[in-house]
């Protein structure tokens, strides 16, 4: 089932199954983000905008962008302020944003659907004002080598979405190729104790 499609299913029930992931990139996500200010926003896959929502009250403009109209609509529903601007685009295409418009871009639990990150990347470049940020909170690919992968279950019957495995030197590569500094790099674990594989990395890149 192609990734699209495959939200389109998901998307009834993104928002309320048991899913550590999303919860736990919910909360690292403001953890993380509030020590930066940033007034423009662009949010890269913004699904069912349980992240949109803190851009909203964070930011001046937030543009949201995702290719699955069910996911868009339940985030259309959460969140309808004039700020805020839900766009359906595919990210493996021209992004429908001007240029230099972002103070932060952001991209949640996203990447492992996306075979190429140096094309994402060079649009984050292009899509970034000067000094601008961008964040990434990604499923850890330590949790991708043991097997990890975005699934869901519709009437019994378990759907594995197509994912690709970035290890953590193919961030920094296309970082380094597009201009970006690593500015932060964390990882989060289910237990406090940090026994178990990370579930989640997170980067800032800042434009330079
Ligand atoms: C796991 S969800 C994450 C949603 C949201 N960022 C969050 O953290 O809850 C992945 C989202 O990425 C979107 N997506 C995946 N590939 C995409 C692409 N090529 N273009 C646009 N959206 C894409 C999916 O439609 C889905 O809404």
């Amino acid at each position: 089932m192609k990734t699209e499609e495959a939200y389109n299913q998901w998307a009834s029930q993104y928002d309320t199954n048991l899913n550590k992931t999303r919860d736990l990139d919910q909360k690292k996500t403001r953890e993380i983000l509030k020590q930066y200010d940033f007034k423009n926003v662009l949010e890269l896959g913004c699904g069912s905008g349980k992240n949109t929502t803190y851009f909203a009250e964070r930011a001046q403009k937030v543009i949201a962008i995702d290719f699955s109209e069910k996911m868009l609509n339940l985030a259309q529903e959460k969140i309808n302020l004039k700020h805020v601007h839900f766009k359906k685009a595919n990210l493996l295409k021209i992004w429908p944003v001007e240029d230099s418009f972002a103070d932060l871009i952001s991209v949640n639990l996203v990447l492992e659907h996306i075979q190429d990150l140096n094309n994402l990347f060079q649009q984050v470049y292009r899509k970034l004002n000067s000094k601008g940020l961008f964040y990434i909170s990604e499923l850890h690919p330590f949790k991708q080598y043991i097997g990890s992968k975005a699934r869901f279950e519709v009437d019994d019957k378990v759907h594995v979405l197509e994912t690709f495995t970035h290890h953590i030197s193919d961030f920094i590569d296309a970082a380094n190729f597009n201009n970006l500094s690593l500015v932060d790099l964390q990882e989060s674990f289910d237990e406090e104790t940090k026994e178990t594989v990370p579930r989640l990395i997170h980067f800032v890149f800042q434009k330079y």
